[in-house]
């Protein structure tokens, strides 16, 4: 089977990290294949935060309402946000969404390529989340997380199996 057809078909979220580092030249690989994703207009109205301080990593996986607590043994956490100053005008400034969707999807696949856990977690459109996030980031309104996504070394607790759903897949017109 090609490689790169592989990677899409077996990632999956990882929830659990050795707690050891993984090196700033595999993060910023991972990064770059965020920033290689498709956006509205190539926009790219996003934002980037990495986050390897221990204390702020600790407050992530223990933030009430969030399902962020595989954050206490990952790496680093990476924030992935929407620029609402870089974004399209008018009605498609809510492409941001699907432009850093995109980046995210990258960013797991890129983990997964290079053999990183990560896992989406979610933060926006929770008012209460992306409030959470923008205090303990210090994030100015324009700047939106999207997400957090926690990256670590696997460690291999991980056993899982997932099937593919073709249910949902319809050739032609709705047919009930
Ligand atoms: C929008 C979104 C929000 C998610 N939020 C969380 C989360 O808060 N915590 C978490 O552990 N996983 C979260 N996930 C991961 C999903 O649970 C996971 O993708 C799903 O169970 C399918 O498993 P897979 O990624 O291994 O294919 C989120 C995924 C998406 C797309």
């Amino acid at each position: 089977m090609n490689e790169a057809y592989n990677n899409i078909i077996t990632r999956r979220s990882i929830r659990n990290f050795t707690g050891e580092i993984v090196s700033k030249e595999i993060i910023d690989l991972i990064l770059e294949a965020g920033l290689a994703a498709p956006s509205a207009v190539n926009k790219q109205p996003w934002e980037i935060l990495v986050v390897e301080d221990r204390e702020i990593l600790d407050t992530i996986a223990n933030l009430e309402g969030f399902y962020t607590k595989m954050t206490k043994k990952a790496s680093a956490a990476i924030v992935v946000c929407g620029n609402t100053e870089k974004t399209l005008p008018g009605l498609a400034q809510i492409y941001w969404v699907q432009d850093t969707s995109a980046m995210t999807e990258n960013i797991l696949l890129a983990s997964h390529a290079l053999g990183i856990g990560a896992v989406w977690t979610g933060v926006y459109p929770s008012v209460d989340r992306v409030k959470k996030v923008s205090e303990l980031l210090d994030l100015p309104s324009h700047i939106i997380p999207l997400n957090i996504i926690p990256i670590g070394v696997i460690s291999n607790e991980n056993t899982f199996a997932k099937e593919i759903d073709k249910s949902c897949i319809h050739y032609g017109k709705w047919t009930k």
